[in-house]
């Protein structure tokens, strides 16, 4: 079982105007059942006037999705900020996401909905977005070339995909990333947010925002 809802404790976030997200995280479960670090790097990032500055300075009306949105904080952050928004993630964790949204659907501007997508296999269920979410989610070897493929399904030329990952030095990890940046390079565009335009308080030196574009 990849999450149980049976026991469940909350994450809080605090948005720039003082905004509390409430996020359910499950105590028995995979990995996505908590709210990861490079998760809330992300979620500080949306609030960011970089972030504007990329979406040609409004977000309102723009449509996202998120990839292994785990809880989904990072896309109902991004419906606060008045994005339409479906996060996505196996079909396991639809009904985590769904309470999370309920929990805080107060909060979003935008539209926001929780769907199944396992990547390499439901990216044609969906249309191009204008922004593209993930976080950690570089994190599966036999995973790889599906998140690649998916990531590439997914885009058009006018999609910012922003990839936030942290950098892990043990096991295969290394080699993974190593393997992901070079299929995406063959597609993308690759350049990483300074740490400058990030987040005064949410950073970190191994936490990184990747800006995918397609190439033409
Ligand atoms: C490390 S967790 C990160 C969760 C969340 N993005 C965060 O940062 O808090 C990676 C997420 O990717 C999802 N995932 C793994 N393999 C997947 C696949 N093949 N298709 C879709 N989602 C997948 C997992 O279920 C998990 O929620």
């Amino acid at each position: 079982m990849a999450t149980s809802m049976d026991k469940l404790f909350v994450r809080e976030y605090e948005r720039k105007n003082g905004d509390i997200l409430r996020i359910n995280q499950c105590e028995i479960g995979d990995v996505g059942c908590v709210v990861w670090d490079a998760a809330l790097v992300l979620c500080s990032f949306l609030e960011s006037a970089y972030f504007l500055e990329l979406c040609d300075g409004t977000v309102y009306g723009k449509r996202a999705i998120e990839l292994g949105a785990g809880t989904g904080i990072v896309g109902i952050q991004a419906a606060c900020q008045g994005l339409d928004c479906i996060i996505t993630d196996l079909p396991d964790f639809v009904q985590l996401m769904s309470l999370n949204i309920e929990t805080n659907q107060k909060l979003c501007n935008g539209d926001i909905k929780a769907s199944a997508l396992q990547w390499g296999k439901d990216d044609h269920l969906y249309h191009s977005p204008d922004v593209l979410l993930l976080a950690d989610c570089i994190y599966y070897e036999e995973s790889i070339e599906p998140l690649v493929s998916t990531i590439s399904k997914l885009s058009n030329n006018d999609t910012l995909v922003l990839c936030c990952y942290e950098e892990r030095v043990t096991d295969n990890k290394p080699v993974l990333q190593s393997r992901f940046f070079e299929l995406i390079k063959k597609n993308f565009d690759v350049q990483k947010v300074p740490l400058e335009k990030q987040d005064p308080f949410y950073h970190s030196d191994d936490i990184h925002i990747m800006i995918f574009k397609k190439r033409r």
